[in-house]
């Protein structure tokens, strides 16, 4: 047996009531992205002040985002940044890129921004092998398309320092990771690397079921 609050909505109501913070620009972006007909590709706000939270832990100054939407953990993340710190940024959607960096400006913080237009596994490669990027970052979150996360997580602990940590998104996928009925390719790509990363030595790990499932790999 083990214990486990149930986090129902009433729950959820409560600890935002109780820790939530949220700047107001992170507001209206969630306001403005809860019109469209994708809102719930969006992190939640409790989940971007924990981002934001574990960057102001880790000290970091250089982090990488693969799959920005319309910014919520992009713009969680350059807040958290201190004044000289980065954010590298990759979306293959240029609607949502112009409202994530629209509201990075408002924010104040688009100069911590380095967006990178286009394909992720491309703009990755590119970041390791024209621009040297290997061992640069302190963190990477991953919440992209699923089918790639592998090759977004491999690529992620080359370009991290050791100690730098890989946050991964989706990984309980709603629940489908144990349905065996799911047999979707997002959901076999998820199952897949689950598995791959538990094997993984490189890395010190953990998996905690909150919001849709993390992954915290830290590479040794
Ligand atoms: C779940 S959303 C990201 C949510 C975002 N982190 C947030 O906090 O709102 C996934 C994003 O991945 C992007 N994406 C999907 N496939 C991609 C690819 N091959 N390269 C780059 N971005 C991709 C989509 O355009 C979408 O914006």
């Amino acid at each position: 047996m083990r214990i486990q609050v149930d986090v129902n909505e009433a729950m959820q109501d409560y600890v935002a009531e109780v820790s939530l913070r949220e700047h107001d620009v992170l507001r209206e972006l969630r306001e403005k992205t809860a019109e469209l007909p994708l809102h719930l590709m969006q992190i939640s706000p409790e989940q971007g002040q924990f981002l934001a939270v574990l960057l102001k832990a880790l000290g970091a100054r250089r982090t990488l985002e693969v799959g920005v939407f319309t910014g919520y953990s992009l713009l969680s993340t350059a807040l958290a940044l201190p004044s000289d710190g980065q954010v590298v940024a990759l979306d293959i959607d240029e609607d949502w890129a112009a409202m994530a960096l629209d509201h990075c400006k408002r924010a104040g913080v688009a100069d911590k921004v380095d967006f990178r237009l286009g394909d992720a596994r491309e703009s990755l490669t590119k970041l390791l092998s024209e621009e040297g990027a290997a061992g640069s970052f302190d963190f990477v979150f991953i919440d992209a398309d699923k089918e790639n996360y592998y090759a977004y997580y491999e690529a992620a602990l080359e370009l991290l320092r050791p100690g730098g940590l890989v946050v991964v998104d989706n990984v309980l996928w709603h629940g489908a990771v144990i349905d065996e009925t799911q047999q979707d390719s997002e959901t076999t790509a998820l199952r897949a690397f689950n598995r791959k990363v538990h094997e993984d030595e490189r890395v010190d790990l953990a998996l905690i079921p909150f919001a849709d499932g993390l992954t915290f790999a830290v590479k040794r």
